[in-house]
């Protein structure tokens, strides 16, 4: 769809991602004017490209941002200052950053948007579901076993789907500005659990190993790094994961939050309705190429 001239677009950063992709529907739906940015998108725009970011950002209402996975890097808070002071002197009035809830280490990320002067939103949302089916988990998965180590730890995994469509709401809606959310499923799960979930929804004889955090690391380390993370070296990328992991193993992660039915007026939807649902399409019956 091309944009409406006689309305500011909404800018959607990574609009081809988890989230990104079923947000931009979700925005179009209600009328408004998207324009999706990032390196493979209608508007070119990459994070390690400063030059890209004001043809992206320029004539935008409100920015939904998705920053590159690791969040936690020093630089990820130096580029998100900016954006949010480029954003500010451009007249964007929302700039919403999708960061991650339970992931201390992202939170100087956060302070960075909050501080650049540009009207702020935080969504941190807890796992996406579809990590086991969009995203690294599906290749293990698939093969018959996940090794993690994160123990019996719980996590309050939530569907990408109400994460986009809790952030239109924030995008197109008054009242917002200067909030941040955390973003729950309606019920805390361990990895052990939610594979054995979807074993059960597909009749596939999938299984959950825990590691040891070492184990893991070793193992991190002599896979290298997989392609969408190559901008990282193999060490950041073994303690970007490691770190996250270490989370859900403590059990900081292990409570749940109202925050997706106060900005949707509906329950999230649960971990059975995305295997019912995910099962249905095939992608856990093969291996991905
Ligand atoms: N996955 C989760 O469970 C989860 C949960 C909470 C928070 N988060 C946070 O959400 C963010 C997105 O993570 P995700 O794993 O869900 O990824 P994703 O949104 O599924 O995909 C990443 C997106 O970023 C774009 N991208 C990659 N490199 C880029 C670059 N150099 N410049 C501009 N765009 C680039 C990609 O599009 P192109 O290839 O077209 O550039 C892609 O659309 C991260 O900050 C993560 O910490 C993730």
């Amino acid at each position: 769809m091309t944009e409406n001239l006689t309305e500011r677009p909404i800018v959607v950063l990574g609009g081809l991602g988890k989230v990104g992709r079923r947000l931009v529907p979700a925005l179009r739906d209600g009328g408004h004017p998207v324009r999706v940015a990032s390196r493979s998108s209608e508007q070119h725009f990459d994070w390690l490209d400063t030059a890209t970011w004001a043809p992206a950002l320029e004539g935008a209402r409100a920015v939904y941002v998705v920053y590159l996975q690791n969040l936690f890097s020093p630089e990820a808070a130096v580029r998100l200052r900016s954006l949010g002071e480029l954003a500010l002197s451009l007249g964007v009035e929302r700039v919403v950053l999708q960061s991650a809830r339970g992931w201390p280490e992202a939170y100087p990320a956060e302070v960075a948007v909050r501080s650049s002067g540009a009207p702020w939103t935080i969504l941190r949302p807890a796992w996406f579901f579809q990590n086991f089916s969009e995203a690294l988990l599906v290749h293990p998965l698939v093969a018959g076993e996940v090794r993690l180590p994160t123990g019996d730890g719980r996590e309050a995994f939530v569907d990408a789907q109400d994460v986009a469509e809790a952030a239109a709401r924030v995008l197109t809606e008054d009242g917002h500005t200067g909030r941040l959310y955390e973003l729950t499923g309606p019920r805390l799960l361990t990895f052990g659990d939610a594979v054995a979930e979807i074993a059960a929804g597909t009749g596939h004889d999938f299984r959950f190993s825990a590691q040891s955090a070492e184990e893991f690391a070793a193992e991190m380390r002599a896979a290298g790094v997989p392609e969408p993370y190559r901008y990282m070296d193999t060490e950041e990328f073994a303690r970007m994961e490691s770190s996250l992991f270490a989370q859900v193993h403590s059990g900081a992660n292990g409570y749940l939050t109202d925050a997706v039915e106060r900005i949707l007026g509906r329950a999230p939807r649960d971990f059975a309705d995305y295997v019912r649902e995910t099962a249905a399409t095939g992608v856990w019956d093969k291996q991905p190429s």
